[in-house]
């Protein structure tokens, strides 16, 4: 459905324009009705893979398909929903302004039930005659949801979507995912937050520096977090990760960062 092939994707930095590799030889496939999660540190290049996967920038080198399409194609972007990693919105609009404006602008054209009913979905139906900058930014974070599922679509890419919320705000965030993923949609999405992983995902994808240093089934990354935490003897990760999977995938960012 998806397809990164050998993705490297440089900025220029700096007086002398330097390159610097933000993303290096990415290969990586995002399946048919799967949820894939895209975990790594602080600058490790998600962001930058996922825009250049809705089509915000292009890649230096290599290709993006969606549905056959170069993710540079308009047509690539028809059936993918969107949710930006800070999003912000115009000051003086109302939630329904703005969604009513994106609902045009993306060419989607939703109805009025429609667009009431992603705002439902999103959890913010009840705030949307508020003017948008007097939201919080669990509020800002579910108007974004909310027009990222305007028109149902087939993909959904979204970037830290459950950044800045509160743990009733996450758990809320994490039931919609889930509902999305019964109906089959394709879903993409970046974290930090390991414990994310297992109930959400089908599927984990690494990068640390740009690299893909794992891309694998949860089933099968949990063997080997089972097969990790029986031979690793450091008990001092106490408190923040807890599961061998947790602590397996700390552990592998860690390593990976230093190399
Ligand atoms: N427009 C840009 N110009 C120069 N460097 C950039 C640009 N955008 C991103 N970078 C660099 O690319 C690297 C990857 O950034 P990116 O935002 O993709 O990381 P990330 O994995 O999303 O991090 P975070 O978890 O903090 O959101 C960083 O070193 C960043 O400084
Ligand atoms: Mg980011």
């Amino acid at each position: 459905m998806i397809e990164l092939k050998n993705v490297t994707k440089y900025f220029r930095v700096g007086f002398f324009g330097n390159k610097k590799n933000a993303v290096k030889d990415l290969s990586l496939n995002i399946e048919e009705g799967q949820v894939t999660g895209f975990f790594g540190p602080n600058g490790a290049g998600k962001s930058t893979t996922i825009k250049m996967i809705v089509g915000l920038i292009n890649p230096s080198v290599g290709g993006i398909k969606i549905n056959g399409y170069d993710a540079s194609d308009y047509r690539a972007r028809l059936k993918l929903g969107y949710l930006p990693e800070s999003p912000s919105f115009p000051r003086g609009l109302k939630g329904i302004e703005i969604i009513s404006y994106y609902s045009n602008l993306l060419n989607i054209r939703a109805s009025k039930d429609a667009i009431d009913e992603a705002l439902k979905s999103a959890g913010i139906f009840h705030a949307k005659n508020i003017q948008a900058h007097k939201y919080s930014k669990g509020m800002t974070q579910r108007l974004a949801l909310a027009i990222s599922i305007l028109g149902d679509p087939e993909i959904l890419i979204f970037d830290e979507p459950l950044s800045g919320l509160d743990p009733i705000g996450r758990k809320e965030f994490k039931d919609i995912i889930f509902k999305l993923k019964e109906r089959k949609k394709t879903i993409f999405f970046s974290s930090h937050v390991l414990a994310d992983s297992k109930e959400l995902c089908d599927r984990i994808a690494v990068l640390v520096n740009g690299r893909l240093i794992k891309n694998k089934d949860v089933a099968e990354i949990e063997k080997e977090a089972e097969a990790y935490s029986e031979e690793r003897k450091d008990n001092s990760l106490t408190g923040e990760y807890n599961t061998p999977l947790e602590i397996y995938l700390y552990d592998l960012m860690l390593k990976s960062g230093k190399n």
